[in-house]
């Protein structure tokens, strides 16, 4: 009895020896293969700080993708748009690139940065009706911001914008992902925007960068745009984000004019915010094809969509120019849906 007592001991000790190793040897080669995994919950959000291009790349292959899907973002015309060497990689149809609206890289809060990206798709898209992966998302700019067309999903282009974001995203704590996503919020004036005011604050806020035509204005050897531009034919179109007054008027709060408003310190007030939006977006710039197929359910459409149909008797005028409370009010009383944009 006393040594059927002992082996029994023995074995169990043994066993859970053996499984504590196993465990501690498992998660140490986790922690050498996939740091990644761990790193959302290592890092204190107090000591987060962005990955910096120059300083934090990986070596190796890896970091020659990331390096190279930083200069697509960045440089965009000259490697995936009009002014590349290569008519195949001639993907976008404007002079912008990505990180005109993605300010620092994707890494400016307040102007939808990149941070923490990756965990927060696939996720659910009013415009598609469905869940849309990264690269979907990734897209949807090619074909409305930068006015282009899709980049193939298995490409070394798409491949290395993932990459990048990728790597913006390790390790990102949870709450500063929250905190980076998206745009400053404004409280949406009960007013319809006045294009008068609109441009009297363009003239004074904006002009002197992106052109009293809107033209924005290029460096000295014109080969590229020093200040992007705002309307005409060669910056976003019709049927993009920031075509809508809602979502410019919260970029523009958060972020311009730019070198002065932050998201923590915006220079205009919120209605500022809104007159001007609709002031650069009531010009002309390219059209969108198939417009009227985005957002399946029109009920998920986002109420300053200018475009219709709409599920809803608000005229055209009332979707581009306001005001929204009513359209708002009008979603929320009869589908229970609050819109904010
Ligand atoms: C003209 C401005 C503009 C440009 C240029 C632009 N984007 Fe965007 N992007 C936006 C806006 C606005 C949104 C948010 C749209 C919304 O609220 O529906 C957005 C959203 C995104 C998102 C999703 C962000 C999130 O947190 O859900 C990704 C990813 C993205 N853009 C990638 C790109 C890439 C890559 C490029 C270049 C190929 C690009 N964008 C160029 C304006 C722009
Ligand atoms: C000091 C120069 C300057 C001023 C003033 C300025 N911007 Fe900009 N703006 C920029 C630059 C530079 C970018 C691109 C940012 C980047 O690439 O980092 C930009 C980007 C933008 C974009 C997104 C890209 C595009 O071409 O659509 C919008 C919209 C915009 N500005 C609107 C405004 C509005 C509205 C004002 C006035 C309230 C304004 N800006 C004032 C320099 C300026």
């Amino acid at each position: 009895m006393e040594l059927r007592k002992r082996i029994k001991w023995l074995f169990w000790s043994t066993f859970t020896f053996l499984s504590l190793a196993v465990g501690l040897f498992a998660t140490i080669v986790l922690i050498q293969v996939k740091p990644a995994i761990f790193e959302a919950y290592l890092v204190d959000p107090a000591n987060w700080r962005a990955k910096n291009i120059r300083m934090d790349l990986p070596k190796g292959e890896r970091g020659k993708l990331i390096k190279y899907g930083h200069k697509l973002v960045s440089e965009t015309p000259k490697w995936m748009g009009p002014d590349s060497d290569d008519d195949v990689l001639k993907f976008t149809g404007n002079h912008l690139s990505c990180t005109n609206c993605h300010l620092e890289g994707g890494t400016k809060r307040g102007a939808a940065a990149w941070i923490g990206i990756s965990q927060r798709f696939p996720q659910f898209k009013g415009r598609e009706n469905r869940n849309v992966t990264l690269k979907d998302r990734v897209n949807g700019c090619m074909e409305r911001s930068m006015n282009g067309k899709k980049l193939p999903e298995e490409s070394t282009q798409m491949e290395a914008i993932i990459a990048y974001m990728d790597w913006l995203s390790e390790g990102v704590p949870e709450e500063i992902s929250q905190q980076y996503t998206g745009f400053p919020e404004i409280a949406i004036p009960n007013v319809k925007a006045d294009l008068v005011k609109g441009k009297e604050i363009y003239t004074v806020e904006c002009q002197t960068c992106h052109g009293e035509d809107g033209a924005g204005i290029k460096t000295a050897n014109n080969s590229t745009y020093q200040f992007p531009p705002l309307w005409g034919q060669d910056t976003y179109n019709h049927g993009a984000g920031m075509n809508r007054v809602l979502t410019a008027a919260q970029f523009i709060k958060g972020n311009m004019p730019f070198g002065q408003a932050t998201y923590e310190q915006p220079k205009l007030s919120d209605e500022e915010a809104f007159h001007v939006a609709a002031y650069i977006n009531s010009f002309s710039r390219p059209v969108k094809q198939f417009t009227e197929q985005d957002f399946p359910d029109l009920v998920l459409k986002p109420v300053s969509t200018p475009y219709g149909p709409w599920a809803d008797d608000f005229s055209e005028e009332q979707h581009k120019y306001g005001p929204f409370p009513p359209i708002i009010s009008y979603y929320k009383d009869k589908h229970g849906i609050t819109k904010k944009k």
